[in-house]
């Protein structure tokens, strides 16, 4: 590990309506400039105030083209989808939906004993030789993800490898990282990620400093390239969310729920799904 990431960008999440009113934190949508490539949305569901009234959530809603990642921390998403699946994604668990050439689906938040909704959904882009595969499920419940500990780092791994143990998430085409990592106070983390790989930070709580930048929860971090990542902490805990892959280097189109790689697919998109042949 020679060179160290900085950070080249701090984006504060703004609130957002999306579903069927569901208020969340977005820090970044999909964009024709497909700068966190091959990273498109990364939403933040954050929900405790129960004046907000009766829970709303994301009923029946089409995707072609990508992958979306869900990882609960409070509360669940219930999910059906056009394939007879459904099931209940719950505290600790994540999904990794491929939804390939498509899937209709439906996602409802709801709360758990706190009452609190927590959670984030991560959209990973597909290769153009994969939008138009077979859509797939990886259901990775609580207890089958590894919790890494050493050195007042804690980390659960989702997909990717630390110190030899490994993610359950596997054969995704970005060669992904992700997991959710929590430093004590007065720790140093070194953390190699490849070269030429596009690296992330969601840092939902508390404080820590990255590549000599104090930064303080709620922010996403984009670092530079280089081979490794820094963190370290002084009086505080900081957790945050680590995500990078491997960039695919190709244009995007992304319309709502559907990110392909000319206008003309997402027009036989539009056009599959009022003829009624989108699902197939
Ligand atoms: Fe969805």
């Amino acid at each position: 590990m020679n060179k160290s990431r900085t950070i080249s960008q701090i984006i504060e999440p703004q609130t957002a309506i999306e579903g069927a009113g569901v208020r969340l934190l977005r820090s970044i949508a999909p964009k024709v400039s497909n700068l966190f490539d091959p990273f498109l949305l990364f939403d933040h569901f954050a929900f405790n105030d129960p004046l907000e009234g009766p829970l709303r959530g994301f009923p029946y809603h089409p995707h072609r083209g990508i992958e979306t990642v869900t990882y609960m921390l409070e509360g669940s998403t219930h999910h059906r989808d056009s394939l007879g699946n459904q099931g209940l994604i719950g505290p600790g668990d994540v999904q990794w939906m491929s939804s390939g050439r498509g899937i209709l689906h439906e996602e409802m938040p709801r709360r758990g004993e706190s009452g609190n909704i927590y959670g984030f959904q991560l959209w990973v882009n597909l290769p153009s030789h994969l939008k138009m595969s077979a859509p797939r499920y990886q259901e990775v419940t609580a207890s089958t993800i590894p919790t890494y500990e050493k050195d007042g780092v804690k980390i659960r791994i989702v997909a990717g490898t630390v110190d030899g143990v490994n993610g359950p998430v596997e054969d995704i085409a970005a060669s992904p990282l992700y997991m959710d990592v929590q430093l004590a106070p007065d720790t140093l983390w070194l953390f190699p990620i490849p070269s030429g790989h596009t690296a992330l930070a969601y840092v939902f709580d508390g404080e820590g400093v990255f590549s000599g930048e104090t930064v303080n929860a709620i922010r996403l971090l984009k670092f530079s390239d280089g081979d490794h990542i820094s963190v370290k902490t002084e009086n505080d805990t900081v957790r945050f969310m680590l995500i990078a892959g491997a960039p695919f280097k190709e244009p995007i189109v992304p319309y709502g729920p559907f990110v392909m790689n000319t206008l003309e697919e997402i027009q036989e998109t539009l056009k599959e799904l009022r003829n009624g042949t989108f699902i197939k």
